[in-house]
């Protein structure tokens, strides 16, 4: 197992080689960020497909979490194209962030596929820093796929926690399985658990 991640490990350097050159150049963060939500829009519609009974009872019970107005406020992490935004609950007020701005034409598509949700705004930043969001000011936080990739994990959820209403706990379980091993270095998996 371990002689197979090295190899694979060796690989993915090799082949990764000309991403590093190009980042060298200056110009790999921006071609990312312009073309990643091209290949998303369409890696979002399979794996939609796949993980759609998962996702509908994950936000099954979104709506409990409804402050006193009734009205559900939710702001999702790293919404790339508004994949999620079908299985949110009718009336549901929608914030959205994320770093890349090259997203928010994807998403004026979505929020047009999604008549039954109240979109707020879109807000470019990293969810390390979401100081556009005031304290205590969210229900629900939602971040899908997000966690695994960014700089700093404790201080996202450290937003997340100042953000959601008092009184709220955010379980996010951070998952190491065989591929993060090969591409990232391993770290294990942890559910991390925060009382705000
Ligand atoms: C794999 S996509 C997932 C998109 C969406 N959440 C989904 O489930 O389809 C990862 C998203 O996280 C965003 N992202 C990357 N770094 C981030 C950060 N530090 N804070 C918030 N979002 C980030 C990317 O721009 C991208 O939209």
């Amino acid at each position: 197992m371990e002689l197979t991640i090295f190899i694979l490990r060796l690989a993915i350097y090799i082949l990764a080689f000309p991403m590093y050159l190009l980042n060298f150049l200056g110009l790999w963060s921006w071609m990312c960020k312009k073309w990643f939500p091209y290949f998303l829009v369409r890696l979002s519609v399979m794996y939609n497909e796949q993980m759609a009974s998962k996702k509908r009872e994950l936000f099954s019970n979104l709506q409990e979490f409804a402050g006193p107005s009734g009205k559900l406020s939710l702001l999702e992490v790293g919404c790339g194209t508004g994949t999620n935004f079908k299985f949110y609950p009718p009336g549901c007020r929608v914030t959205c962030i994320d770093p890349n701005p090259n997203f928010e034409k994807f998403l004026i598509k979505s929020i047009a596929e999604n008549r039954h949700l109240q979109f707020e705004r879109f807000v470019v930043a990293a969810g390390e820093n979401m100081h556009q969001v005031a304290d205590g000011s969210v229900d629900v936080v939602v971040c899908t796929l997000v966690l695994c990739s960014v700089e700093n994990q404790e201080q996202i959820l450290r937003e997340v926690c100042r953000v959601l209403r008092p009184g709220f706990v955010m379980l996010a379980r951070l998952v190491s399985n065989f591929w993060p091993q090969v591409i990232h270095p391993p770290w294990p998996p942890k559910v991390l658990g925060l009382q705000t």
